[in-house]
């Protein structure tokens, strides 16, 4: 078995040894410009358009990142960057989803408890109860019920406030109100009081957190997105904080990565950044994942994590 590997990160020497060793029967090399030879199945993290582009010998593309919007893109503005016959295969949890529940439980339970302002009082060196929010009101609305979204409505939910979960096909999730489909989307959006992105970036979800949007949740309601930056309209953002409609929001992922030093959301002090750390792409289980489903491809097994390329995710 022929595996070619690219990412352009100092941490690549790190994968590779990892996959050597979990691939120790395999022919594992690292892909340089100029590398034609033969290959089974590729590792990629936003690879070149020439490492993959005309090669009909592959057998799976592996993309190291459960959003696979970054390659898409690539084949979109270059038809003919993948292989249209090796199917896409992204990473399914591999240990993002607890980190998600973590993160976004941590923003919502600092919203519901009004942390959030309690720091700003201690800045301002106040002694001040303020009132709590009623949790039995406090709607978290989950944006994309997928392996991460699912996950997090249902942690989520165990603190006792009411949740929803939207997706584009009509899912069942135990102890999560759900909504399908784009004809839902506003009953979805009505009244929530803290606003969860975990929606694949494609082309019918880019901008999709707007002025409109925001307009259906409740007043004074929190967003969190943790999806991608494409999602977030950010001068509606910013106009929404302005007008009161939205009360804060917590962002860990940006229309540009890193976020540039002059960019307005670092000085709102409504707006928590966080440097797209949210769920981190863990070597370990990673490589396991990837390893365990070329081993399976290879005995003609199928496996799950295939992107559908038309759909986006
Ligand atoms: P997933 O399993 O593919 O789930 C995607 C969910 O979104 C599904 O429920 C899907 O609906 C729904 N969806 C997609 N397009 C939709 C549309 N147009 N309308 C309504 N619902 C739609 O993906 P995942 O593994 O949970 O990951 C979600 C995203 O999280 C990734 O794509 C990535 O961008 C982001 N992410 C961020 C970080 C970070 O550190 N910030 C880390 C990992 C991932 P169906 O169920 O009906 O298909
Ligand atoms: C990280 O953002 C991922 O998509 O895995």
């Amino acid at each position: 078995m022929k595996v070619l590997f690219y990412m352009a990160n100092a941490e690549a020497a790190a994968w590779l040894h990892d996959f050597a060793r979990a691939l120790s029967q395999a022919d594992l090399r690292e892909w340089q410009p100029g590398d034609t030879a033969p290959a089974d199945f590729a590792v990629v993290w936003r690879p070149p358009r020439e490492m993959l582009a005309g090669r009909a010998d592959l057998r799976a593309i592996f993309n190291l990142g459960a959003g696979v919007d970054a390659i898409l893109a690539l084949e979109r503005e270059q038809p003919g960057t993948l292989p249209p016959n090796a199917p896409l295969i992204r990473l399914e949890d591999t240990g993002m989803a607890p980190q998600m529940a973590e993160y976004v439980t941590h923003a919502v339970l600092r919203y519901l408890r009004r942390f959030d302002e309690y720091e700003a009082l201690q800045r301002e060196r106040r002694w001040q109860v303020l009132d709590p929010h009623p949790r039995d009101t406090f709607t978290v609305g989950v944006l994309g019920l997928g392996v991460l979204g699912a996950h997090v409505a249902q942690t989520v939910a165990r603190f006792g406030m009411p949740v929803r979960g939207y997706s584009r096909s009509a899912k069942q999730v135990e102890g999560i109100t759900t909504f399908a489909g784009e004809a839902r989307f506003d009953a979805f959006l009505d009244g929530v009081k803290v606003l969860v992105n975990l929606l694949p970036h494609t082309p019918d979800t880019a901008n999709v957190l707007n002025t409109r949007t925001f307009s259906k949740l409740a007043h004074g309601a929190y967003l969190i997105n943790v999806a991608r930056g494409a999602h977030l309209v950010e001068a509606d953002l910013l106009d929404a904080l302005a007008s009161g409609q939205l009360a804060a929001a917590t962002l860990d992922v940006f229309q540009q990565e890193p976020l540039p030093p002059d960019h307005p959301f670092w000085q709102e002090p409504r707006i928590t950044v966080t440097p797209h750390m949210s769920a981190l792409t863990l070597r370990e289980e990673s490589v396991a994942q990837i390893a365990q489903k070329m081993l399976a491809l290879d005995r003609g097994e199928a496996v799950g994590g295939v992107v559908n390329i038309e759909r986006g995710y």
